[in-house]
């Protein structure tokens, strides 16, 4: 077995970069500040296209933005639909400055120590005013810089086996740099490109819905191809999702070759650790032609199980939090400190429901189980659950007060304990391996991650605070045993009320 198929890569990699409380006590690794990444990719030799300021942030209410039900009337994609795009996603949203001078620029979407990995890229065919061409977006001065002169929206149809990539206005990109995350997390830093992106497709995907782009996702593409094509350095970064948005037109024309590209680009920090086995696992888990792209979407995901009898039923989501989607990216920080204090049930339940929509992909979503630990939620008695999300339904696993252990299981934060409810995403890997190839590995930790920052901005939306946390893998599976048999732990999101982040 090769490739994809030899699903033991991402299996070994899993259980070894696991966390336990002896691997965080024997670790050993220590920051160097000095080396620490630069948080933006900088092309040297490229003009900037300063992008409009002054544009339409997505003021439709964050719940619709979430409810792919939703219609959304169609829009063309200006400019300025795309600059709120961009911002929505990826922008600088605030500034924080540390004592000593340190400064950090946060962002519209949750990443893992704040060191945003995820860059974007955009191949517009039919976007007003901008010229057709691969530009990059860079937050810190709000500017695209071009790639490539021309369409070339028919390479990445073909490099992603999907013929609509060539007739929709664009194509939004998202890469990583491996270096910026693994500088802190090490090679467990590939989990975090899955999980970063994932929050940034959340909001990627409701400001699309929201601003009438019809949003689509694409998980399949030949690796090779795509990175070439953004002109990545695949031995130290590489794309990792598509996203198709605003209307159809008629296709992009075949260009023929492309040419290689190799922009200069800001060095990231004087020196680099390499980490061989993330670089191991983003190969093992790529596609090589477009006839294994289009094979590997039809794979079979394992059935969706009912949920028990004698599951609690929980009381319909609301479907209107009176907050547009950009206030609420505006505001959205992760949660620093919890009070005590409990949610609603119907705030739980409309934050359950919303966050696990399906959104238009590629590939079936619901790959990934969600369980909670409930603390604190009027009309939920304490406990641990498995929430059902086609039913919208609790099945409790064990009643009892949990703070205590829910602390312990997210790696020790208090966080975790304090918060009103915490969300622990687990899929059962191996069956998912079996059916998508090392790649369902790469598929579940970005549902975790994408259904994570969509329970950012329904609490947010909602007036309460989230985090992601990280936790101790098998820990969290005995926690929920019986019911966990046969799934991995893959991610862990808090949520409570209290203590907004200061800024
Ligand atoms: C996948 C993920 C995992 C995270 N894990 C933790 C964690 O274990 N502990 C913590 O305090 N914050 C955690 N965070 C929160 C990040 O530190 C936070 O998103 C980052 O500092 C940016 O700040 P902001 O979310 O307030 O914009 C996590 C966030 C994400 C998206």
């Amino acid at each position: 077995m090769t490739g994809n198929h030899d699903v033991r890569v991402a299996r070994a990699f899993h259980d070894a970069t696991t966390h336990t409380p002896a691997s965080i006590r024997t670790s050993g690794h220590t920051l160097e500040w000095d080396i620490k990444p630069f948080p933006f990719k900088v092309y040297t030799d490229l003009p900037t296209i300063s992008l409009p300021r002054d544009v339409d942030l997505a003021e439709v209410d964050t719940l619709r933005a979430l409810d792919p039900a939703a219609r959304t009337e169609g829009q063309p994609l200006t400019l300025g639909r795309l600059a709120a795009l961009l911002y929505l996603t990826a922008g600088v949203t605030r500034k924080k400055t540390y004592p000593g001078g340190g400064e950090v620029l946060f962002r519209a979407a949750a990443s893992t120590g704040a060191l945003y990995q995820t860059e974007v890229y955009v191949a517009a065919g039919n976007v007003q005013d901008l010229p057709p061409g691969l530009y990059h977006f860079c937050p810190g001065d709000f500017t695209l810089r071009r790639l490539r002169d021309g369409d070339v929206r028919h390479a990445f149809a073909e490099a992603a086996a999907e013929p609509d990539l060539a007739r929709r206005a664009a194509t939004i990109v998202l890469s990583a740099l491996f270096w910026r995350n693994t500088w802190k997390y090490q090679g467990r830093g590939w989990r975090h490109l899955y999980w970063d992106s994932g929050t940034m497709l959340a909001n990627l995907t409701a400001a699309a819905h929201g601003l009438g782009l019809t949003p689509r996702l694409l998980t399949g593409f030949v690796d090779a191809d795509v990175n070439r094509l953004l002109g990545l350095d695949a031995e130290h970064e590489a794309a990792l999702e598509l996203v198709e948005v605003g209307p159809m037109g008629s296709p992009a024309p075949a260009r023929g070759t492309i040419d290689e590209i190799r922009h200069d680009v800001m060095p990231l920090s004087s020196a680099e650790v390499d980490y061989p086995e993330l670089r191991e696992m983003q190969s093992a888990s790529s596609l090589a032609t477009p006839a294994d792209v289009s094979a590997w979407r039809k794979a079979v995901p394992p059935g969706r199980r009912r949920s028990p009898s004698g599951s609690m039923s929980l009381p319909a989501a609301i479907g209107d939090a009176g907050r547009g989607l950009g206030d609420t990216i505006q505001h959205r920080g992760s949660s620093r400190r919890f009070t005590h204090a409990p949610l609603t049930v119907i705030e739980l339940a409309t934050m359950l429901w919303w966050s696990t929509r399906a959104v238009a992909a590629d590939v079936p979503s619901g790959l990934v189980d969600v369980f909670l630990v409930v603390n604190a939620v009027d009309g939920v008695p304490s406990g641990a659950y498995r929430y059902w999300r086609d039913e919208h339904a609790l099945e409790l696993i064990r009643a009892g007060e949990l703070r205590r252990e829910s602390a312990y299981l997210c790696l020790e934060q208090p966080l975790g304990g304090d918060a009103a409810a915490v969300l622990y995403f687990m899929a059962p890997l191996d069956a998912l391996l079996a059916a998508y190839g090392n790649r369902g590995y790469r598929l579940v930790n970005l549902e975790a991650g994408l259904i994570g920052g969509r329970a950012y901005l329904t609490a947010y939306a909602q007036r309460f605070g989230a985090t992601g946390l990280t936790f101790y893998d098998r820990d969290v599976v005995k926690f929920f045993a019986p019911a966990s048999a046969g799934l991995d732990a893959i991610f862990v999101t808090a949520l409570g009320r209290g203590a907004r982040p200061s800024w």
